[in-house]
């Protein structure tokens, strides 16, 4: 017999039962193109990546290393062009022992490699275009474009040019150079692009404990510097710029249709390190933005815009992130969701508390929240708006450091190796709302072992772990992307699901990647014909000279290489079917 509309799936494509843990493998009648590696020249006078005699100024024109988010945006703005637009990407941060031969740690790198180790973070822009099944990069267009940890930028909103950011880089606390660290993040329907800077601190060389800042900097999580760019650049080391960390953790704008435009951090949405942000446009047309702040025990947010996003005019949205509120998550077990705005001289926040303006909440907006009675939750990664029926759902990867005394309804399991997704809506469909109603959609995990919760079908190849990001498809299915599945022993991927009806929380695996790997992305266009997912960091936890993979070369003379893929159909149909 057929099933009814109702019984029917939306996802009927057969999953991926991984076997070879060095390759990409994609389910049955889809195929996976390379379409950008580490190195690959963006321009057409850039030379072809070569990594016995890499430089900073060839990697300045080159694509960058660890991509993570990945976007698509129309050429030309505001068409419906599927095949031809903007590809836009975070470069979160380098894999040295995976780049440098001889395996070099971060303090072990020359100064030349370290210019070249800063220029490959950053984001990377490029034009790109369909033939056939084949996407291409357009190396001679205008738009391509690199942008780094020494790009000049600005910070805009209550906190730009407060005494406070007056620093090295920046005479009157409005001007910064660079952004590093950049995990996800999203593109607004004015054709911008949103990045959060992340784990900012691991740049920082330095003793923090005697500065003005020690108690921020404490607070936001100072960890023991990764990078050692500050043995060679002041503007790194703590002790010679000490306001240097406070011009990162911001959420970035950038207009890539300008290849000259100037990114503007928008210290509205909060200092924290920021996972990326995702965009909703409300009823009463305000921009809603919600971001998570990914490191154990840390919030949930909401930026709510003062001013309306208007879509007759682009040039009139260009700077509505500038102003509006700010909100952070407390979560009810009764299944009640408040927003608690962060504004000075409401509540505790005052100087009491040592909070003598917007700006010193903005700065200090952990502390913020903690005041104010936020619930700590479990590393929370994407969260994003299901645009299908108006829902966020928060990718919440995992928090090992959660004991038996600290659970809460949102927060269910100790030592929480695998995470969950949470759902969240308001009532009547208006995102500006302080309350909303909550749900859990998933506990992830392997069903065998742990407690879980599921759709009761899922078959045993069904599981995932350490849920990152988040995509919805045009059918409102929601595509998750693991990174720390491999802990649990499988390969890390792509899986999707629907999120109501007979199939809500009954997981397929689309896609496994390599060894080492973290599925970064993933990005539909608006046909939900291509698929766009970053695969980052191939064969980390090895090195240059014995890689566990050499994905996506297999070359003995090239190392693993980050690369952004693009998914299709082979008889071009919508992905997932
Ligand atoms: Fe860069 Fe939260 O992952
Ligand atoms: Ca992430
Ligand atoms: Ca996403
Ligand atoms: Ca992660």
């Amino acid at each position: 017999g057929y099933s009814t509309l109702e019984n029917s799936s939306s996802l009927t494509f057969s999953p991926v039962n991984p076997t070879a843990h060095n390759q990409l493998q994609v389910a049955k009648d889809y195929q996976s193109q390379v379409l950008i590696r580490w190195g690959d020249p963006l321009f057409n006078e850039a030379p072809e990546f070569d990594p016995l005699t890499q430089t900073a100024a060839k990697q300045k024109q080159q694509f960058g290393y660890n991509n993570d988010y990945v976007g698509f945006l129309p050429l030309p703005f505001g068409s419906e062009q599927t095949d031809h637009g903007l590809l836009m990407v975070n470069h979160e941060y380098t894999n040295p022992e995976l780049m440098f031969p001889g395996s070099p740690s971060d303090a072990e790198l020359t100064q030349d490699q370290t210019d070249i180790d800063i220029a490959a973070h950053g984001l990377s822009i490029i034009e790109i275009k369909r033939e056939g099944n084949q996407w291409e990069v357009v190396k001679s267009s205008p738009y391509n474009r690199r942008i780094t940890p020494e790009t000049p930028m600005n910070l805009t909103g209550a906190a730009a040019g407060h005494e406070r950011l007056k620093s090295l880089i920046s005479k009157e606390g409005v001007e910064t150079i660079g952004t590093f660290s950049n995990c996800s993040g999203c593109v607004t329907p004015w054709g911008t692009l949103l990045t959060g800077e992340e784990n900012v601190d691991e740049y920082f060389l330095g003793d923090h404990t005697q500065l003005p800042e020690a108690k921020n900097y404490e607070r936001f999580g100072m960890s023991e510097s990764r990078k050692h760019w500050g043995d060679f650049y002041d503007r790194w080391n703590l002790e010679k710029n000490p306001q240097g960390l406070l011009h990162s953790g911001w959420i970035v704008e950038i207009d890539p249709y300008n290849p000259h435009s100037i990114p503007k951090k928008r210290t509205g949405l909060g200092r924290f390190k920021h996972e990326g942000a995702n965009i909703f446009i409300n009823k009463d047309k305000r921009a809603v933005i919600y971001c998570g702040d990914d490191q154990q025990f840390e919030y949930i947010y909401k930026f709510v815009s003062k001013g309306k996003y208007d879509d007759s005019n682009r040039q009139a949205n260009m700077d509505l992130l500038t102003e509006g509120t700010l909100y952070v998550a407390h979560f009810l077990d009764n299944g009640t969701l408040k927003w608690l705005p962060l504004i000075y001289g409401q509540g505790p926040l005052n100087k009491d508390n040592g909070f003598g303006s917007q700006a010193d909440v903005l700065l200090d907006t952990r502390r913020a929240a903690d005041l104010l009675g936020a619930t700590p939750m479990d590393r929370p990664e994407d969260v994003e708006v299901n645009p299908s029926n108006g829902k966020v759902y928060a990718m919440l990867t995992n928090n090992s450091g959660r004991t038996e005394h600290q659970l809460d309804a949102a927060n269910p399991r100790a030592h929480n190796q695998h995470g969950q997704i949470i759902e969240f809506w308001p009532e009547d469909g208006d995102h500006t709302k302080n309350v909303f109603q909550w749900e859990l959609f998933l506990l992830a995990g392997n069903p065998e072992q742990d407690i879980t919760l599921y759709h009761p079908d899922l078959p045993q190849e069904g599981w995932l772990s350490c849920p990152d990001n988040c995509a919805f498809d045009p059918l409102g299915n929601l595509w998750i992307a693991t990174d720390g599945a491999e802990n649990a022993g499988i390969p890390e991927g792509l899986w999707a699901t629907e999120v109501s009806g007979k199939h809500r929380a009954l997981t397929k695996r689309f896609m496994a990647i390599p060894k080492g790997a973290e599925m970064c992305g993933p990005f539909f266009t608006k046909d939900g014909k291509n698929l766009f997912c970053s695969v980052q960091h191939p064969a980390s936890g090895s090195t240059y000279e014995t890689p566990s993979t050499r994905w996506p070369d297999f070359s003995n003379t090239l190392p693993p290489r980050p690369a952004v893929v693009v998914t299709r159909n082979n008889h071009g149909k919508r992905i997932g079917s």
